[in-house]
């Protein structure tokens, strides 16, 4: 996933791809993000409360391998809702925690650091509003300059890497990789493979949630680029690729149309059944996260799972 294009010309370019795409990262506006905060709360959607469980099941055990002083890391951390899980356990042991929070989003940000800051007065909150590789290079200069002792947590949880493309996933992993030193571990959240009606159900959830968050990606190019989408034309579409092993939504025209986007200076044309692809959900296997470990050259010191083996925590050590 690129990082650099801005919005309008990420949409010109997706929209005038023989296949039709929008990159996931631009569902996270700030509609797109409260509606994922209710995904996360709907029944279907098993992936937040499996992964908030096996935290709270294991939270001594994963803190355990970083020794007794250690900073916390937490790529993507939007409301931080779940890192509290591993902070009450932290705190039971520890007087005091440094708390790096990479996230694009400055709103996200400020709750987080106001929320955490509130519950915990011992957390020195840092919010770290850039992108991955260069937010973790600003974590290891805050943590020189300060002379922060200890190792670093990194977390990567919500299943968040399901986004990628599995090269892009072991790019990913040896990016971070080159920013850890020996004794820090990197927490990352896998939803596995399973029963394909369970996964489908997870995107395709009663109360409709999922789709109107596929959808919210419509109405913001609507008000952000002036363009003319009739929302009653594209419905939501989640499927499960069973060759590639994911989870693809779409947005799926309902009659021949053709939609003005002004800002853009263009105007596309859909048939019937033509459809936009705005997400990749990749669903993993314990073999497969082996192998993407071993091609990374990390190495896999714990992994841990629900009883039903639908979610996996794996902890993974640079040395
Ligand atoms: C945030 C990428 C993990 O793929 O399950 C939820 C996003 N999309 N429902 C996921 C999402 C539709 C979510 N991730």
């Amino acid at each position: 996933m690129r990082q650099d294009q801005s919005f309008a010309s990420a949409i010109r370019s997706g929209l005038n791809e023989k296949q039709r795409s929008i990159s996931p990262r631009f569902l996270y506006d700030k509609l797109g993000s409260t509606l994922f905060e209710e995904i996360c709360a709907q029944p279907e959607y098993y992936l937040t409360r499996l992964e908030a469980a096996i935290l709270g099941k294991y939270q001594k055990e994963i803190v355990k391998n970083n020794g007794s002083s250690f900073s916390l890391v937490e790529l993507g951390s939007g409301s931080s809702k779940k890192t509290r899980i591993l902070l009450d356990s932290i705190f039971e042991a520890h007087d005091s925690l440094h708390y790096f929070a990479v996230d694009l989003s400055p709103t996200a940000l400020d709750e987080a650091s106001r929320i955490l800051s509130a519950g915990y007065p011992n957390l020195t909150f840092v919010g770290i509003p850039f992108e991955y590789e260069t937010g973790l290079n600003a974590v290891q200069d805050y943590i020189n300059e300060n002379k922060i002792s200890g190792s670093k947590i990194i977390l990567f949880l919500g299943s968040s890497i399901g986004n990628f493309e599995p090269s892009e996933s072991i790019e990913f992993l040896k990016m971070v990789k080159k920013t850890m030193n020996p004794g820090d571990t990197f927490l990352i959240g896998f939803d596995l493979h399973k029963d394909p009606d369970i996964l489908r159900a997870a995107y395709n959830d009663k109360n409709g949630v999922t789709a109107k968050f596929n959808k919210n990606i419509l109405t913001r190019i609507n008000r952000e680029l002036d363009g003319d989408f009739d929302l009653d034309d594209f419905v939501h579409h989640a499927l499960y690729n069973e060759d590639e092993r994911r989870i693809e939504m779409h947005l799926v025209c309902k009659k021949d149309c053709s939609v003005k986007i002004k800002s853009i200076g263009e105007t596309f044309t859909f048939s019937q059944d033509d459809y936009i692809h705005t997400e990749n959900s990749y669903k993993l296997t314990i073999p497969l996260i082996s192998d993407m470990a071993e091609a990374s050259a990390l190495k896999i010191q714990n992994s841990f799972t629900d009883d039903d083996k639908w979610y996996s925590i794996v902890q993974l050590g640079s040395v």
